[in-house]
């Protein structure tokens, strides 16, 4: 664990960087309490910095995590997802024997909505003894990292985003064409800028993932593969990565306007169950 270093202005926890560029633990808050304005601002600003930051032995109610992020915005109900029994806006990612780890690769939550998300908060309920660690990489440090050519030609561009892997999976779950034409209308294909700009730091990040951007309006398919391929890689450079192991009560709150995921699936045929709580983001420009 690298060394702490103190907050500014007297922020009320201390803050331990994983790495120079993304990823913070933060010690001394307890996410089940109701928090002040200033504490609320100070993770806030957090989050902002470090992209990600992470809790431990949050021992919360499903309650507590929604209302510790209903602190940061609306919430949202995912409409193909599992979610909770009884809890809409909780989606239960549990993996095990029988259904591996699918979340390994690198995406920003839910990029196929108008309204993409602004942030998760994901909460650790079983992990494997080892193994199941998430990776998180620096979207900003990943675009400034671009060469110059890169930059220009991606300056101004527009991708499509959908959820088809969603959709795959709906096939294979049994539903019928009428179902899934059905969620096409209520989710059609979306535009969102390459290149986004964080509405709240105003930094530029690459804003394309693998997981659900289709291609990049107006140019050859070839063309715009080779472009997404090669955005895409920057994900993938240990420089702009933190890796974080989990153990059962860890909480990690995202930045999905700054950084991509990867949940590292490497544990099969152990069991891991996860609840993420994702609070609606503004759209993207
Ligand atoms: C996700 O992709 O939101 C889940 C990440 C994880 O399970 O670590």
């Amino acid at each position: 664990m690298s060394q702490a270093v103190p907050m500014p202005d007297a922020a009320p926890f201390t803050i331990s960087p994983l790495t120079p560029a993304i990823g913070a633990e933060i010690s001394g808050v307890d996410l089940s309490k109701p928090m002040s304005a200033s504490l609320l601002a100070s993770l806030r600003e957090a989050l902002l910095e470090w992209k990600v930051i992470f809790f431990r032995d949050q021992d919360i109610t499903t309650e507590e995590h929604l209302a510790f992020a209903r602190q940061f915005g609306e919430l949202e109900v995912h409409p193909f997802a599992p979610h909770k029994e009884g809890y809409p806006e909780v989606l239960a990612i549990t993996h095990d024997k029988d259904r591996p780890g699918r979340e390994n690769v690198w995406h920003s939550d839910v990029t196929w909505r108008t309204c993409p998300s602004l942030g998760s908060v994901l909460r650790a309920i079983e992990v494997p003894d080892v193994g199941g660690d998430t990776l998180f990489s620096d979207m900003y440090a990943a675009y400034e990292g671009l060469s110059d050519e890169v930059k220009e030609k991606v300056e101004g561009a527009v991708a499509i985003h959908d959820f088809a892997h969603f959709r795959a999976l709906m096939k294979k779950m049994g539903k019928t064409p009428e179902e899934i034409e059905e969620m096409n209308k209520a989710y059609p294909m979306v535009e969102h800028p390459v290149i986004r700009t964080h509405p709240e730091t105003g930094r530029k990040g690459i804003y394309v993932n693998a997981a659900f951007t289709q291609h990049i309006v107006g140019l050859e398919r070839s063309e715009s593969d080779a472009l997404l391929a090669h955005l895409y890689a920057q994900a993938a450079i240990p420089e702009y990565q933190c890796r974080f192991r989990w153990q059962e009560n860890s909480v990690a709150f995202w930045d999905n306007r700054a950084c991509q995921h990867y949940a590292v699936s490497d544990y099969w045929p152990a069991v891991r169950r996860m609840e993420r709580v994702t609070i609606i983001g503004d759209r993207p420009r």
